[in-house]
């Protein structure tokens, strides 16, 4: 899909279908919609409007031919009551004009505003819209969706134009995101996952390091190869960078669990548990995606995304409850349950993320505790934190998607007390979202650091604000956001 800044008036606009946004049926003199009533006379319009009972709700479409006075076909008018901000507003604009598209090709939509943020968001709506996981079909949807789409501004500028392929660059991470969640675990797998992050890193010119399972014994990760020892498949410890030209002062981590299919290991999840479980990579899928990004917008940040990929599954090697492993770090951790794999792979891929790269930021995504779902609901993730500047300046960048905090209770870390270990790795039901995330704290040292539980907004059975059903790449646009907060390129 082709996506153009254009500044073209109503009625010269050659496509097939042109979009107006609107939140009143009250506009001022400017609004396009004051111009399509003049073409069409002002009490046709809203007489039309009225008999369809359009009230300029969100969601609501309404749509009719082009007057013979335009050069496009059709016209729709897509309400925008209640949506907030800026960039939300021209986000579901832009959507929804994709959605109204039915069979069209071209499509135009009018941008409630010139700005930067108008724009790059416009970008984003269209793509995200647009999005569908087609890989493994062998016959196309029917409808492809537009094939070009202009962004209609009231005059066009080198500033917009910059906008535009920040907005495309944003989407295309987040699309990348979303298709390794998507694609299915067999073909998924941590070697596969590490051969695309090769390619991705060649193609776009930032830097890639992969670590096999003899450089893991090497580095003596035992938590994270035990968690890998039911598994026929090695594991991948996958670790991208992105330099800048000009020597960053600021380093940030990003760590993501990458487990390509949670089985549950000998702890096995029940048949509706695990069909899922192809999106437990999603925190790996995040975390390439924004380094992918910085390295593309050439962000000037240091940004690292370390990753910890296997599958956890029930082979004759696999890891048992009661077995103890020496971590990275050099404690010792008495396993309980096989099905709280992801803290034990995080916590090695931590610890060496913290003593190799010494971060000034540390942030990891992993689709981490059910716990988290019940806690919060599936639309926003848990953010827990050691440092509470740090905490708000990433809630601060929270762009169209939804986190909140919650504690790192010391009180809990009784629960982490094993007889036969230095610690053991889970607790009980109560609380089971913050044990885990005390779990991982153990490992980080006094590193700033933020953990993301993204078991909710990762991977969605129906569609929620700006993500669609199945893999969501929930996490990219904030990461991204707060990258660029760093670098006061907001
Ligand atoms: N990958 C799961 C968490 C998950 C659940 C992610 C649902 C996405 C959707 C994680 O490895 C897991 O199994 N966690 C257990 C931990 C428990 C055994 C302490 C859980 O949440 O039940
Ligand atoms: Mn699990
Ligand atoms: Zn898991």
């Amino acid at each position: 899909m082709k996506i153009t800044v254009t500044s073209d008036t109503l009625t010269n606009l050659a496509v097939d279908l042109v979009v107006i946004g609107t939140s009143s049926l009250e506009v001022e003199t400017d609004h396009p919609l004051s111009a399509l009533e003049s073409l069409l006379g002002k009490e046709k319009l809203k007489k039309l409007l009225a008999d369809e009972g359009f009230k300029a709700k969100r969601g609501q479409t309404f749509r009719i031919h082009a007057p013979e006075s335009m050069k496009a076909r059709w016209i729709a008018v897509v309400g925008l009551e209640g949506i907030q901000g800026e960039g939300e507003i021209a986000f579901q604009l832009a959507a929804a004009a994709v959605g109204a598209c039915r069979g069209q090709k071209t499509v135009a939509v009018f941008l409630p505003g010139d700005t930067p943020v108008t724009v790059e968001s416009a970008a984003q709506g269209a793509l995200s819209a647009a999005y569908k996981y087609t890989a493994h079909r062998s016959t196309k949807p029917e409808d492809e969706g537009p094939k070009a789409v202009s962004l209609v501004v009231k005059k066009e500028s080198a500033e917009l134009k910059k906008a535009l392929n920040t907005g495309k660059i944003l989407a295309e991470a987040v699309a990348f995101a979303r298709d390794l969640v998507n694609a299915p675990p067999n073909e998924l797998n941590p070697v596969r996952m590490a051969e695309i992050a090769q390619k991705d890193a060649k193609a776009r010119g930032y830097g890639i390091e992969v670590y096999g399972k003899k450089e893991l014994q090497q580095l003596k990760m035992e938590l994270f190869l035990a968690v890998n020892k039911g598994s026929a498949i090695e594991p991948r410890m996958i670790h991208v960078v992105h330099k800048p030209k000009k020597k960053a002062k600021t380093r940030v981590v990003f760590v993501g669990k990458g487990l390509t299919f949670d089985s549950g290991g000998l702890c096995i999840k029940p048949a509706d548990a695990m069909i899922d479980m192809k999106c437990d990579m999603a925190g790996a899928a995040t975390t390439l995606a924004i380094v992918q990004a910085a390295a593309r917008l050439d962000l000037p940040v240091e940004v690292h995304g370390v990753i910890g990929a296997t599958e956890n599954m029930s082979g004759s090697h696999a890891y048992r409850p009661g077995d103890v492993y020496r971590s990275y770090l050099g404690k010792t951790v008495e396993i309980i349950n096989t099905d709280a794999e992801g803290r034990l792979v995080l916590a090695d891929v931590l610890a060496w993320a913290v003593k190799e790269l010494s971060p000034d930021y540390l942030v990891d995504h992993a689709t981490l505790t059910g716990a988290c779902m019940v806690a919060l609901g599936n639309f926003r993730a848990g953010l827990f934190a050691n440092d509470d500047a740090f905490a708000e300046s990433y809630l601060a960048a929270a762009d169209g998607e939804n986190f909140w905090r919650l504690p790192l209770d010391a009180e809990l870390r009784s629960q982490l007390e094993s007889q036969v270990a230095d610690l053991k790795h889970t607790g009980s039901r109560f609380g089971g979202t913050i044990t885990a995330a005390l779990f991982l704290k153990e490992f980080v040292g006094d590193a700033k650091w933020i953990h993301l539980d993204i078991a909710g907004p990762a991977f969605l059975d129906r569609p929620h604000g700006r993500h669609p059903k199945g893999g969501t790449g929930f996490g990219v646009a904030t990461g991204v956001r707060f990258l660029r907060s760093l670098s006061g390129r907001a």
